[in-house]
């Protein structure tokens, strides 16, 4: 068998369990499509037996994207392992992942289960997973805080019951580097032995920084299989970057010895589909993805890269995916707009071409040119779901230190031009007041975030909202060089995502 490391990325289920996030079925698809063109060997595509939202969006990946594994995660219980395959039967190849937690804390406080039941529990559940489908992957939640006796045991009866991979998380990102190769070597000795058609597999946490650090020493130890997501997001501190990995194994290719088969040129783009869609921003010091990271400051330092790229670097910038920039200004037309498009491979459809066309010339009048990034961020918001209940028009404000802050918005909403007034505590919160009138649902803002996505004094920034209806969170973002306009345009997203949930009785009323 080849020597080869399974990237198994888990931004769709895990990485999308981090605080604030909400993805709907078609962003989740989107970065499955991307996931894909990264050539990531796994792809998690969520916890089918988790919500309606989750199964969808399974399904949907499971049919619509082709190449890698697609994954479902599911508990022992028979259920949950039936709904897994239910959402995945169309893959073209499916795994279930199954799980059951190893640890006295789990076992004891959580669970409610003794050690045996727990083993009992994990037999039955590979068993019935098996007998859907023949790959099979077992985790051990709470591995590193488990007896490892009893890790060992469990994952030996997995395997016994046809797992085929067996996969050691550090759930709370608890172990060391050394600490977590003796578990794995452990697991590689004495569950997988002889058997070539196991792999050992890891699932680090970062609640220490040290997830990719754990995740790479366990390589040492003969795991074959990486899991990790996007930017790192994830519960808490996040998991294991995906990113990172991929660039450590090729960059220490003396070191590590194994190939994968990711397209490293795809990883920039991935990167930023999964913060925009996530709201979730990349630090700028970030490994590998960061606005940094291939970034000279200091005289001496530019002064080497100068002479020899390698002075100071020891990955190529256009390996990641940094190439150079494409630019559509004031004086681009439809044609060159449409030139940019293809060139960054984006495809639109008429109507979605015409939305962002306006948007692009509108925002051509503030500003002289309009980089990649920019167009890719424009053209996202308007390629998004048209099917608008309410669509934003424009707006005025007025404020500063003498104005109470007031707020007027105009809205079209089933072909009707409709003016909503608003007040509050600065210019932003006036908006969102008039909005909420224009809307008349209950949904309450709870997260609001700005965040520069170029330089300058004329900066893009990309707006996201997040909003709660009921008990349910809707997301919202857009991108504009004006945070008052942008953030109008968010909310109206979030909210647009919330009534088109209820169309409720009051939503008809101002209509
Ligand atoms: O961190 C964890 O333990 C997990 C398992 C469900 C694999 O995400
Ligand atoms: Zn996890």
């Amino acid at each position: 068998m080849q020597d080869r490391l399974i990237i198994f990325d888990t931004t769709l289920r895990d990485g999308e369990q981090a605080p604030g996030i909400a993805l709907t079925p078609e962003e989740k698809v989107a970065i499955a499509g991307q996931l894909a063109r990264l050539k990531v060997d796994v792809i998690e595509a969520g916890f089918a037996a988790s919500s309606p939202g989750d199964f969808e969006s399974v399904s949907r990946i499971a049919a619509e994207v082709k190449g890698p594994v697609i994954a479902s995660l599911a508990r022992t219980h028979p259920d949950d392992i039936d709904r897994a395959w239910d959402a995945l039967r169309e893959a073209e190849k499916a795994r279930i992942h199954v799980f059951n937690s190893t640890s006295p804390i789990h076992m004891e406080r959580m669970l409610k289960m003794t050690p045996e039941e727990v083993l009992q529990s994990v037999v039955e559940g590979v068993r019935r997973a098996r007998d859907y489908c023949e790959d099979v992957e077992f985790s051990p939640q709470d591995a590193t805080r488990s007896d490892p006796d009893f890790v060992v045991a469990v994952c030996r009866a997995a395997v016994e019951a046809g797992a085929t991979t067996i996969n050691i998380p550090d759930t709370v990102g608890y172990a060391t580097p050394t600490e977590f190769v003796e578990l794995m070597s452990r697991v590689y000795d004495e569950v997988r032995g002889g058997r070539e058609d196991v792999i050992v597999s890891t699932h680090c946490h970062n609640d220490l920084g040290l997830a990719v650090a754990n995740s790479l020493a366990a390589v040492s130890a003969g795991a074959r299989q990486i899991e990790g997501a996007i930017n790192g997001i994830g519960e808490r501190a996040g998991n294991t970057s995906t990113e990172e990995v991929i660039m450590a194994i090729k960059t220490r290719q003396d070191r590590f010895g194994v190939e994968i088969a990711a397209d490293t040129t795809q990883i920039l783009e991935t990167s930023r589909l999964v913060s925009r869609l996530t709201g979730y921003p990349v630090q700028f010091n970030k490994a590998v993805v960061g606005r940094n990271a291939f970034a000279h400051e200091s005289g001496i330092h530019q002064h080497g890269v100068l002479q020899d790229r390698e002075t100071y670097e020891i990955m190529d910038a256009a390996s990641v995916g940094q190439e150079s920039q494409i630019v559509v200004g004031k004086h681009s037309g439809r044609a060159g707009f449409a030139d940019a498009l293809r060139k960054m491979d984006i495809a639109l459809d008429d109507e979605e071409f015409k939305r962002a066309f306006a948007r692009v010339k509108d925002l051509a009048d503030r500003k002289v040119e309009i980089n990649e990034e920019e167009i890719r961020a424009i053209v996202n918001e308007e390629a998004r779901d048209i099917d608008e209940v309410v669509r934003f028009v424009s707006m005025k404000v007025a404020g500063g230190s003498a104005v109470a802050p007031q707020a007027s918005v105009r809205v079209e909403a089933r072909g009707l031009t409709l003016e909503f007034e608003g007040e509050g505590d600065g210019m932003v919160h006036a908006t969102f007041d008039a909005l909420k009138k224009a809307f008349g649902i209950d949904a309450k803002l709870v997260d609001y975030r700005v965040v520069p996505i170029t330089k300058g004094a004329d900066a893009m920034a990309e707006i996201n909202v997040v909003v709660r209806m009921g008990g349910d969170i809707f997301a919202g973002r857009s991108v504009s060089t004006d945070v008052v306009e942008g953030s109008a345009r968010a909310f109206v997203h979030a909210l647009n995502k919330a009534a088109r949930t209820v169309i409720s009785d009051s939503v008809m009323d101002n209509l």
